[in-house]
Order: C-alpha cells, then sequence, then structure tokens
C-alpha cells in the first residue's frame, strides 16, 4: 500500500479563497483584521514560522504587527505589551510565539492575553469551552487544522481508534479533546513519555496523531495496515549532506507511507493548516467586534 499524502498545503489554499470573502466584507464594513504577533529570544526554529504567520497576514490583506523583544527582556515588559494590546480597538488577534525563554511564566502570560483576542485558543477559557465540548470558540491552531484536514479528505472518525502521541497544551491534549468531541466521535487514547507499550497502542490505532517532537519516532511496524497517519513533528536533524548542515524531519518516519492509507507530508501537511487556522481566528475576532 502507499498512503494518499494528505496535503495541507492544499487544504490551506481552500481555507484562504473562503477568508478572502469574509475579510472583503469586513473591509466594507471599515474593519481590517490585525494580528500582533511577539517573539522574545532567538529561537531560530520560531523565527521562520513567525515569519511564515506574517508572510500569511500579507498575503490574505490581515494587518499584522510583528514584535522581536531581546531574549533577556523581563516578563513584566513583555506583560505591558500584552496589556496594552488587550485595549487597543483595531487590534483583534495576540499570538505570543512559544516556546518562552525559561525564566518567563508561559502560562501567567497566556491567562493575561483576552479571551476575546486568543487567537492561539491556549487562555483557560478557551480550553475550558473546549472541555465543555463548546467547539464555537477560539480553538488552538494545530488541533483544528488537523480536524479540518481530515474533514476535508472525508475520513471517517466515528467509532474509530484515535492514538494521540504527546500530551502538550499546544498540541497533543486539545487534539485528543477535538477527536473525541460529539461529531468527531473518536475513542482516543493519549500516549506520553511514560506509557508503557506505546507501539503496541499505535499499532492497535485506525488514526495516529503524532506530535511528540522526536523525529521518525513512529516506524514502519507501529503502524497498522490501512491506518491514518498525521504527522505533527517539525525536527530539525543534523544533515552533513546538506548546505545548511540539517533537514527537517517528522515525528514519523516517511516508510509509514507504505503501510499507512493516508499520511500528512512534514512539509507541507500540518504546518500550513496551523498557520490557516490562525488567520480563521484572527478573521473571526475581527467579526465578532462588529457584532458584538
Ligand atoms: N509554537 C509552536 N506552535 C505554536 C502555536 O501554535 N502557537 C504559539 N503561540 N506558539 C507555538
Amino acid at each position: 500500500m502507499t498512503a494518499q499524502r494528505l496535503d495541507g498545503k492544499a487544504c490551506a489554499k481552500e481555507v484562504e479563497l473562503q477568508l478572502g470573502h469574509r475579510i472583503a466584507a469586513l473591509n466594507e464594513k471599515g474593519v481590517r483584521p490585525h494580528l500582533a504577533v511577539i517573539i522574545v529570544g532567538n529561537d531560530p526554529a520560531s523565527h521562520v514560522y513567525v515569519k511564515s504567520k506574517v508572510k500569511t497576514c500579507e498575503r490574505l490583506g490581515i494587518k499584522s504587527t510583528h514584535i522581536e523583544l531581546d531574549a533577556s527582556t523581563d516578563e513584566a515588559t513583555l506583560r505591558e505589551h500584552i496589556l496594552s494590546m488587550n485595549q487597543q480597538e483595531d487590534l483583534h488577534g495576540i499570538l505570543v510565539q512559544s516556546p518562552l525563554p525559561n525564566h518567563m511564566d508561559e502560562e501567567a502570560l497566556t491567562d493575561l492575553i483576552h479571551p476575546s483576542k486568543d487567537v492561539d485558543g491556549f487562555h483557560p477559557e478557551n480550553l475550558g469551552r473546549l472541555v465543555q465540548g463548546r467547539l464555537d470558540g477560539m480553538l488552538p491552531c494545530t488541533p483544528s487544522g488537523v480536524m479540518r484536514m481530515l474533514n476535508w479528505a472525508n475520513i471517517p472518525l466515528r467509532g474509530k481508534r484515535a492514538l494521540v502521541l504527546g500530551r502538550s497544551r499546544i498540541v497533543g491534549m486539545p487534539a485528543a479533546l477535538l477527536l473525541a468531541a460529539r461529531g468527531a466521535d473518536a475513542t482516543v487514547t493519549v500516549a506520553h513519555s511514560k506509557t508503557e507499550a506505546t507501539r503496541e497502542l499505535c499499532r492497535e490505532a485506525d488514526i495516529i496523531v503524532a506530535a511528540v517532537g522526536r523525529a521518525d519516532m513512529v516506524r514502519t511496524d507501529w503502524v497498522k495496515p490501512g491506518a491514518v497517519v498525521i504527522d505533527v513533528g517539525i525536527n530539525r536533524v543534523d544533515d552533513d549532506s546538506r548546505e545548511r548542515g540539517w533537514r527537517l524531519a517528522g515525528d514519523v518516519h516517511p516508510d509509514v507511507e507504505e503501510v499507512a492509507s493516508w499520511l500528512s507530508p512534514v512539509p507541507g501537511g500540518v504546518g500550513p493548516m496551523t498557520i490557516a487556522m490562525l488567520m480563521e481566528n484572527t478573521v473571526r475576532a475581527a467579526e465578532l467586534t462588529i457584532q458584538a
């Protein structure tokens, strides 16, 4: 079997097309969606992601404010930025790129973002709504991108066994909630670093969402023939044969395409969907300001 490619880039393009109409409608009412992205420090991968977010804003006609702060910035300064952005009426979304330097309390800072501007969906109010099964709020971008992509490819989830590898706040836990939510109706297992017999659990799954950040961890013998495999990992692996000295690898070994029915590529799978969902959350936040 050769897996079908779960093409996040193509799916994201369709999402962007629909957003274009919504943005035009907002513009007619004198509103331009506006996203602020704050990055602290010099993690190279985070800078690449943030640039990609800003570039997508430009392409769609979403205004963006890009704030880069030095790694030594104190938490109070970042707090002030967030509090002032909460007050700014023409700004609809605030994103603080994770990870933050160790001296900052990431959760406490996330709590400060007004829930209506929390386009990452990480605020306790938005995550709480997700736990309650209210899916009409701001949903975390990567997990909602995964769900959108599965839906787009007409992959059935109801009653299926889904295995989420990883229990992070950003991906694993919200992905598990979305897969188990009414309407998706999968039966979900969350595996993590302390899980025993992870490979055997994976082998029982109809759907695997790999979000652990370990290159090539999921091998062909971890996957049931015909399973759907979503690779959320983006890992930099040393590679002297490349001019830049590294290559990108997912959490799933590329050979898994020999056993899976669907596999999302890295890059070009979940990554573009995460950004598309961020744009959608920003447009939604802007729409809600005129409906309020
Ligand atoms: N770092 C990796 N993924 C994300 C994300 O979705 N949002 C934020 N804010 N930081 C991230």
